[in-house]
């Protein structure tokens, strides 16, 4: 199958971006976000869409940027944090090598408490946020062909044992 040498899953703020860039860079391949697509490719935030359109519209127009994506980039892919929230965009990972980045949630609730920038969070005081990382981890761990755990490591540990799993 062509497509992404490696795809990244797993909560937002786990690193996938810091972690993929890295793996990208160990392997001499290019790094690409659907976040960035979407944004690029709509010429507005992920916060401008999550409010104007929400987030059931949001999610279909990341499944297209993640199909897109899939059939076009050969490197190291990340996906946004929710992306595996859409049965048909969790389908599309079928048979990919794809590598979910996983972090203690308390830890990942801290870490992203604060951020307003991202939309999830504005809109989700911490428990519920809690509630939203656990009940997540189901569906990364069912498209994952890899786990990598992040917690007391840093991006380039993260990275090596990420390198060592393909
Ligand atoms: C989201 C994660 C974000 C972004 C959007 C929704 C989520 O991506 O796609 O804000 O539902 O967890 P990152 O994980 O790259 O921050």
């Amino acid at each position: 199958m062509s497509g992404p040498l490696v795809v990244l899953v797993g909560p937002m703020g786990v690193g996938k971006s810091t972690v993929g860039q890295l793996l990208a860079a160990h392997l001499g391949v290019p790094y690409r976000d659907t976040d960035d697509d979407i944004v690029a490719a709509q010429g507005r935030t992920i916060a401008d869409i999550f409010v104007e359109e929400g987030e059931a519209a949001f999610r279909a127009i990341e499944k297209a940027a993640v199909e897109t994506a899939l059939a076009g980039h050969e490197g190291v892919l990340a996906l946004g944090g929710g992306s595996i929230l859409d049965a048909g965009t969790r389908a599309l990972l079928a048979g990919r090598r794809v590598v979910y980045l996983s972090m203690d949630v308390e830890e990942a609730v801290k870490r992203t408490g604060l951020n307003t920038a991202r939309p999830l969070l504005a809109v989700n005081p911490r428990k519920q946020w809690r509630e939203l990382m656990e009940s997540r981890r189901a569906l990364y761990e069912s498209v994952a062909t890899t786990v990598v755990a992040t917690d007391n490591r840093t991006p380039e540990e993260v990275a090596r044992v990420a390198l060592d799993s393909l």
